[in-house]
């Protein structure tokens, strides 16, 4: 038997030997596409190679694409599990030629694989024409010599395929297989067409147009081939089985899911179940490994839907305790290899299953009682009505159709009108709640925006830039449709990958650009009402319209290093808690592209050592390079993983678990619930630099800290400031502090003898002998005077005891002048005291520096004043009073 995983190796490299390129399957959230949901062919991934708008280093391409076909365009939802061949997801076999080859290579290459490589007999085969390609006819008898009769011309658009509504397209060519008489069914074109026999294996798609818009379709550049052929339907044939779901990879799945659920994988009863598990479960991982979560809009919810679609079918197998996710092993172990990015997720994909089963299930039996209480009441085929199907929708989480699922079983329908009255009019009185609780007038412009054009589909996580759809253009506080160049815009899209400001960290900026030459420069994204991205800007040229296709592209640089910011918070909220205490709390954040900012709870300044060691914590975890693992939990099992919950954020029922730093014993270093961005390894941030420990407020500490380059750069400037400083000395930097220590003592010591050069000058007593006469006499009586400059006034008074020993009677009169002020001291020998006092000259003295008062005792007095210009006169004024002797004596 050939297995499925044979089969797609076969595939690829039986196009890599023929010249093809194997390309991975791109993600099932297309990012070059706004219009499409989800990948839902190969050729998506190759668009804008197909119109030339994109150049590739290669000219042909094999893949084998996952695709999702629920919701939108082609939606195969409400079939599955009931049919042979439909699927949510299911992956397309493809090659592609981009200009090189065309037709006829195209159906060489397909004849050859199908019946040499995987051996299929010709005369169970048969190929459809577009009825007026005779060129693809005449290629067919010539290359695989099929009878005309096996070759039908289909004269419907079901032998032209188009992407979507617009984007390449082409007449095509598809190959059947005649399963054989026993099954019924006709040859396509025929009136039975839809039986079973004659089933189509591969689609070759002769690429020539693209289409414009409804009515505009122009060639492309060169003839092209994109061509699909569903794994399973192929495998299906080489495995000998006539419906999908028993082929290798969807068998294994059942029979988990039958064991799981301990029921049997073929009874009637249950074996529509099985199969809706299995496909389910396919699709939801799938999604949620390439960043899909549920939600209650756009994809999120189309995987909510999936998911609870098979949710309920595991409950009517009777399971009572979650069972999805317990299959999610088998699934990674089936398809794994080819996918890696399965085996990456499995934790998040098996989590969130777990996690939506589980909230499922607590009103999942409730909803069904009252479904069929009120079922009981109607009669025959009457369908539901829309109040109930609503009320089971708002207050049961029942998707529309998962009510319309399980009413299929009793061949009973759902009024959808009356249900989306219900829902009209459940959004009016939301409106009307919003309008009077008082909020101001643009935030009522977002609530009317939010309730028109939907939440934002944030593709920011796995992307930076991708394309989309305008939804609402705002100029001076007002929807309009349209703006040029020149407007101050707010803009939103159906998505976008830009961040819009939130968790501390600063919503992205970059540009705007759509194919007629229009740029809008956007300078930050808000998020408003919680999930509309509003991005802010100026159109700089050309013009933008509501309606418009977009390329969105997030400023890529400020990007990385907001990521780098924000992650690097994490590990230093983690690093202080471990060493300062748990009493560490977030009280704020701030990440910007060029510093962090983190407040936090604690009582004191940080020490040198502290801060040290957290640095020190924080860049041994960066170095250890552990993978950064985003998570999905309820807030219960977040807190059990030991999260730390984000400042500030409100929450839903899930949260977004982010963990960093590497695991120690079970616990990530860092788990903290996070909607940020951050990088994908902690090396990624290359190194972190704290540049300051401040207060904030009592018993709020402020750290700032660099990433990178910047904090490279801030540790070269210091380097720089250092070698500068060393050189100054001439002594190398590892010798500065030793330096500086005995500089500060050599200039130490040199005030010292400076002070006493000044005070021997002073007192005379450095001259020796040679020196001049020390006083003068006055009145009668000896008056040593000195106007002192640069002495310390805490030195006048020893100097003054000095010159009164060496008058041995007589006055002192000592004036120091420093920094404007002015200091005096006066001393009186004992013998004079009786005729001169010295607290009554000090206090003449200080009068003249515009001091008031002084004080001291009769033998010795200080003043002090602010007019130092006046030295002179001080002295001038205490030699006047020893003249006068009016000067009253110490009774
Ligand atoms: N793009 C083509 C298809 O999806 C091959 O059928």
């Amino acid at each position: 038997m050939h297995t499925a995983n044979e089969i797609r190796s076969t595939f690829l490299d039986y196009f890599v030997r023929h010249g093809h390129t194997a390309v991975p399957s791109s993600p099932l959230v297309p990012r070059n596409d706004p219009t499409l949901l989800f990948t839902n062919a190969g050729m998506v991934q190759f668009k804008n190679v197909f119109t030339g708008a994109e150049k590739r280093d290669y000219a042909r391409a094999v893949t084998a694409q996952k695709c999702v076909r629920a919701g939108g365009k082609h939606n195969d939802l409400e079939n599955v599990g009931y049919t042979a061949r439909h699927h949510t997801f299911f992956e397309m076999l493809g090659n592609f030629s981009f200009g090189d080859y065309f037709k006829d290579r195209a159906i060489e290459l397909a004849w050859n694989l199908v019946t040499k490589e995987y051996g299929l007999p010709a005369d169970r085969l048969l190929v459809t024409v577009y009825s007026e390609d005779d060129e693809a006819f005449d290629l067919w008898r010539k290359i695989a010599g099929l009878p005309e009769g096996r070759i039908i011309r289909i004269p419907t658009s079901d032998n032209f395929w188009a992407m979507g509504d617009t984007g390449p397209c082409g007449p095509c060519s598809e190959i059947f297989f005649d399963h054989g008489p026993e099954i019924p069914g006709g040859p396509p074109g025929s009136p039975d067409e839809d039986g079973d026999r004659f089933i189509e294996i591969w689609n070759l798609v002769f690429m020539q147009f693209e289409q414009l818009s409804k009515d505009e379709r122009v060639a492309l550049p060169r003839p092209s081939i994109d061509t699909g052929m569903g794994l399973e339907r192929i495998a299906a044939i080489l495995q000998g089985k006539h419906d999908n779901y028993d082929v290798d990879l969807l068998r294994a799945l059942i029979l988990a899911s039958a064991e799981a659920s301990n029921t049997e994988p073929d009874d009637p009863a249950t074996r529509v179940s099985h199969r809706v598990i299995a496909d389910h479960l396919r699709s939801s991982s799938f999604l949620i490994a390439d960043g899909v979560l549920p939600s209650n809009e756009g994809r999120g919810y189309v995987l909510r839907r999936i998911m609870r679609r098979g949710m309920r079918h595991a409950h009517k197998l009777g399971a009572d305790e979650p069972l999805l996710y317990k299959l999610v092993p088998v699934l990674v172990g089936l398809m794994g290899q080819a996918y890696p990015e399965l085996t990456r997720a499995e934790p998040l994909i098996a989590e969130t299953l777990k996690l939506e089963e589980t909230r499922f299930k607590q009103t999942l039996d409730r909803g069904l009682r009252l479904l069929d209480e009120e079922t009981a009441q109607l009669g025959g085929a009457q369908p539901l009505s829309g109040a109930v199907a609503f009320r089971l929708y708002d207050t049961f989480g029942f998707p529309l159709d998962l009510t319309q699922d399980i009413l299929r079983g009793q061949g009973r329908t759902v009024d959808q009108a009356g249900f989306d009255e219900a829902m009209a009019r459940q959004r009016a009185a939301a409106r009307q709640a919003w309008a009077g609780s008082g909020e101001a007038a643009t935030e009522q412009l977002w609530f009317e925006l939010r309730e028109t054009v939907g939440a934002t589909d944030f593709l920011g996580y796995a992307t930076e830039t991708a394309e989309g759809v305008v939804s609402a253009i705002v100029r001076d506080g007002k929807a309009v449709e349209a703006a040029e160049a020149g407007d101050e815009i707010a803009l939103v899209a159906n998505q976008t990958p830009f961040y819009g400001e939130s968790g501390g960290q600063m919503g992205d900026s970059g540009t705007l650009l759509t194919d007629d030459g229009a740029e809008i420069e956007i300078r930050d994204t808000q998020k408003k009402l919680g999930d509309l991205h509003v991005h802010f800007g100026r159109v700089s040229k050309g013009r933008i319209a509501v309606g418009d296709v977009i390329e969105l592209r997030v400023d890529g640089g400020r990007r990385t290093k907001l990521r780098a910011n924000h992650s690097a918070t994490h590990l230093l909220h983690e690093a202080l808690r471990r060493r300062l205490g748990g009493h560490v709390t977030q009280k704020g954040s701030l990440v910007a592209p060029d510093r962090l900012r983190f407040d936090f709870s604690h009582p004191r300044a940080m020490t040198p050592d502290e801060l040290r060691d957290v640095e020190v914590e924080v860049n041994a975890r960066i170095r250890r390079n552990a993978p950064v693992t985003t998570r999905f939990m309820t807030p219960d099992e977040a807190i059990e993983a030991g999260a730390l919950a984000l400042f500030g954020e409100k929450y839903g029922d899930e949260v977004r678990v982010v963990s960093m730093g590497g695991t120690d014993d079970v616990r990530e270093f860092s788990t903290e619930l996070c909607g940020g961005t951050h990088v994908q390894r902690t090396g990624d941030i290359g190194f972190l630099k704290i540049i300051g420990e401040t207060a904030v407020s009592s018993g709020v500490r402020r750290i700032e800290a660099l990433t990178g380059a910047a904090a490279e750069g801030f540790v070269r400037e210091e380097e720089e400031a250092l070698a500068r400083a060393a050189a100054a000395l001439r002594v190398q930097p590892a010798e500065l502090p030793g330096r500086v220590v005995s500089l500060m003592e050599e200039r130490r010591r040199l005030e010292r003898e400076l002070t006493e050069a000044r005070k021997a000058l002073a007192t005379g007593a450095s001259n020796g002998a040679a020196a001049g006469p020390i006083a003068k006499e006055v009145g009668g009586v000896k008056l040593a005077a000195r106007l002192l400059d640069g002495v310390p006034a805490k030195e006048l008074k020893g100097m003054a005891d000095a010159l009164k020993k060496q008058l041995g009677s007589g006055v002192v009169a000592l004036v120091a002048r420093g920094e404007g002020r002015a200091s005096l001291v006066v001393a009186v020998t004992e013998d004079l005291t009786g005729r001169f006092n010295a607290v009554d000259l000090v206090r003449l003295g200080s009068r003249s520096l515009g001091g008031q008062g002084g004080g001291g005792r009769p033998d010795m007095a200080q003043a002090g004043g602010p007019d130092g210009a006046q030295a002179e006169a001080a002295l001038a004024a205490i030699e006047q009073a020893l003249i006068g002797e009016t000067v009253g004596a110490a009774s």
